[in-house]
């Protein structure tokens, strides 16, 4: 019988946890840690995960604030508000949420945030941190999380073979550098695959760890799952859903009805890594302000 991953039970387990450091570090006279987010534009996907991030603060005692613009707004009005937060000491983190629209750079915006403050940990002061196994770096905040699950769940990295599909910037490609480094959640044995990949399916049957981002339902069927593998489906793609009231339902990239059986522990989605991402943040946002304060 799988154990099913349960991302929202460790989020609140561990956002308790943060919640208690929090509340000790403000009765000795700090300040509670602050977490500015940036939201540019009206996309409803944008505003549920914001909407989500300050739920997230408002649990663990962190000063919450989003911060609104237009879409209309220039590049350059946008870089001069992360320039303010950058400039200011009670805010500790900083996220701007993506997607922004067409006429701002994402890639300048990433990289206008003060590495310490970029909670993300997109910027390439933390990718190249991260590249190096250089643990003082802000790790990116999905892979990170999917640390803080399998911590959460005893499932241990070292020594396995981990089969990473997708090789993105914020999900593939970090996660197969934090896994192979040589740290507590680390120091498995890493493959990289992607669109190239040729016979993709013998890699991930060798996987005794399989991670899946890519971002196409069901993609993962179950003859290419090894027995007793766990497997993080990180795909989240909204699809076509008549029997929801929305009309749409969360899909992960991992056929996980036919999977399920095979495996020993998988994440469901919605419920898996998302509410793990948000965790990462908040944990990455508390490590920002405890190096402050040690
Ligand atoms: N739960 C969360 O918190 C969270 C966070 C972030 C992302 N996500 C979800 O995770 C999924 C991936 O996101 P992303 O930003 O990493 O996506 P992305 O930037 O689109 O990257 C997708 C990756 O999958 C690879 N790929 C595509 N088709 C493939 C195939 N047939 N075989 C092997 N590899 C293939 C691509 O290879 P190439 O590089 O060769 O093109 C690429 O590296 C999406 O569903 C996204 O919504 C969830």
């Amino acid at each position: 019988m799988a154990l099913v991953l349960d991302g929202s039970l460790a989020a609140a387990s561990i956002r308790l946890q943060i919640a208690e450091e929090v509340k000790a570090y403000v009765a000795k006279g700090h300040r509670a840690p602050g977490l500015v987010a940036i939201l540019v534009g009206e996309d409803g996907a944008s505003q549920t995960y914001v909407g989500a991030k300050k739920t997230a603060c408002d649990e663990v005692g962190y000063a919450g604030d989003v911060r609104r613009f237009p879409a209309s707004i220039t590049e350059e009005a946008l870089l001069a508000e992360i320039e303010k937060i950058n400039q200011d000491e009670s805010i500790d983190g900083l996220i701007v949420q993506l997607p922004l629209p067409k006429h701002i750079s994402e890639e300048k915006v990433t990289q206008a945030i003060l590495p310490g403050k970029d909670v993300d940990g997109f910027h390439d002061i933390n990718m190249g941190k991260l590249a190096k196994g250089d643990e003082a770096g802000v790790k990116p905040a999905t892979p990170y999380g999917i640390t803080l699950l399998m911590k959460h769940y005893g499932i241990e990295a070292n020594g396995k073979h981990v089969v990473v599909v997708g090789r993105s910037n914020i999900v593939g490609r970090p996660m197969s550098m934090l896994l192979s480094a040589a740290a507590p959640y680390g120091n498995a044995t890493v493959t990289l695959c992607h669109s190239r990949t040729q016979n993709l399916a013998a890699f991930t049957r060798e996987a005794d760890i399989l991670v899946v981002a890519l971002g196409k339902p069901g993609f993962v069927t179950a003859d290419m799952v090894k027995d007793g593998a766990v497997v993080i489906d990180v795909g989240t793609t909204r699809v076509d859903d008549a029997s929801r009231k929305s009309g749409w339902r969360l899909c992960g990239d991992v056929d996980y009805e036919a999977v399920l059986p095979k495996v020993s522990a998988i994440t469901p989605v919605p419920k898996g890594v998302g509410p793990m991402t948000i965790t990462g943040l908040m944990m990455n946002t508390l490590e920002v302000y405890k190096a402050k304060f040690a």
